[in-house]
């Protein structure tokens, strides 16, 4: 896609947004606004994007590599984050006196615009105008927020936070077709806390990136989701309803609880075991009665879903974390749990628990389909389009 950065103080933030569109797999090609240059630089667009930053309409060297049409053609989706008013009221009349105003003009492909501004200047007149125009035009928007600006006001001009760009970029990216409109999907994410006395715990290294990731996607496809989440430090995407939960058991409640539900794809790395019986006192270091911890085993979260008779959801999907012979490992896991699909995970590459990439195997009783490793967030999306796929049949 052609990111546009106009100048503003928000700038720094589509540096933030081009960073989180690599890391989910977008190709970015920046074009910085003369005004967008005094605010950021282009080196440091340029590494975050990990491509050239054209500026300049008249540059030779720019057209000779790729003219300034059809730099505006080859992407799938421009969007102009900041969005001055300025830059608004050009693409609003047809003005073209530099690239930015020239690649908005020449393009076929749909435009998303994130504006920010001081509050006098998006209330003006003029730029109600603007924006009415170029929402005629088909040109969507996504925010600006309200809130405290860099000028020292308050009210709507700020502009809206990166991962809330970030996913109205991938809907549009996606088509603009929510094709999961009107499913309901269940996610478990992050791990389990199991008490052993107020203050103990037994938990495990789960950041939940991976199901936050999937369920923020199953969203963008227009799923009603109901993420399930143990504890993290994660905040829940955008449109997503979060349920917190700690222990597997409370997990599993909150999931009943959510049913009935098309999908559900249960992501979290439960507890297998629990303490018998946590104590309701802490358990003092001179207590004389310490005894080895006894431990019952957890309900299983996914087999309960998938042997749930009437209310099973129509598409149950596990995850299975190996790190040795994974799709026979998977394949067995796939039939004991009774779901439909296993994404089965390496974690035998150092840094995959908790880190940012995965690389993951989809085995179902049809086949195996192994995907390259990728991001978090890229495997998300490719599960999630996956998903719709399925239900498109
Ligand atoms: N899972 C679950 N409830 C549990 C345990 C696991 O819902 N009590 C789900 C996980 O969310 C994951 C899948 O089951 O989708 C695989 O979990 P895993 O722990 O790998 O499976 P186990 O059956 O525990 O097998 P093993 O530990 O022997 O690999």
């Amino acid at each position: 896609m052609l990111l546009i950065v106009g100048g503003g103080v928000a700038a720094y933030k589509a540096l933030e947004l081009t960073r989180l569109l690599r890391k989910a797999g977008v190709a970015v090609r920046p074009i910085l606004t003369a005004a967008g240059a005094q605010f950021v630089t282009p080196l440091s667009l340029a590494a975050l994007a990990e491509d050239k930053v054209y500026a300049d309409l008249f540059s030779l060297t720019d057209e000779a590599e790729m003219g300034h049409i059809e730099l505006s053609r080859s992407a799938d989706l421009v969007v102009v984050a900041p969005a001055t008013a300025d830059l608004m009221a050009k693409a609003a009349n047809g003005l073209a006196n530099d690239l930015a105003s020239t690649a908005l003009l020449a393009t076929d492909k749909p435009v998303l615009m994130a504006p920010a501004m001081n509050v006098r200047m998006w209330q003006a007149a003029a730029t109600r105008r603007n924006l009415a125009a170029l929402m005629a035009d088909g040109v969507r928007f996504v925010g600006p927020d309200e809130g405290a600006m860099a000028c020292g006001e308050f009210g709507p001009g700020r502009l809206a936070e990166p991962p809330a760009i970030l996913q109205a970029i991938l809907a549009l990216l996606a088509g603009g077709a929510r094709p999961l409109v009107g499913k309901r999907a269940i996610v478990t994410a992050g791990p389990t806390a199991e008490a052993i006395d107020p203050v103990r715990m037994i938990t495990n290294r789960s950041s939940g990136k991976q199901g936050y990731a999937i369920a923020g996607a199953l969203a963008a496809l227009g799923a009603d989701v109901t993420l399930v989440s143990g504890p993290t430090a994660l905040p829940a995407p955008p449109g997503v309803r979060r349920v917190d939960v700690e222990s597997a058991r409370d997990m599993l409640a909150a999931c009943e609880a959510a049913l009935p539900a098309d999908i559900a794809v249960c992501v979290a790395a439960v507890a297998d075991w629990r303490p018998a019986a946590a104590s309701g006192k802490k358990i003092k270091k001179s207590s004389t009665d310490v005894e080895p911890i006894a431990l019952v085993e957890n309900p299983d979260i996914l087999a309960t879903l998938s042997q749930a008779g009437r209310k099973r959801p129509k598409l149950v999907v596990g995850f299975a974390a190996e790190t040795h012979d994974l799709e026979a490992n998977a394949k067995a896991k796939l039939a004991k749990k009774g779901c439909d699909w296993i994404v089965a995970n390496d974690v035998s590459v150092a840094g995959t628990m908790g880190g940012d990439d995965n690389a993951v195997a989809i085995v179902a009783t049809s086949g195996v389909d192994r995907w390259d490793r990728a991001s978090k967030a890229e495997v998300a999306r490719r599960l999630a389009q996956r998903i719709a796929d399925t239900f498109a049949k």
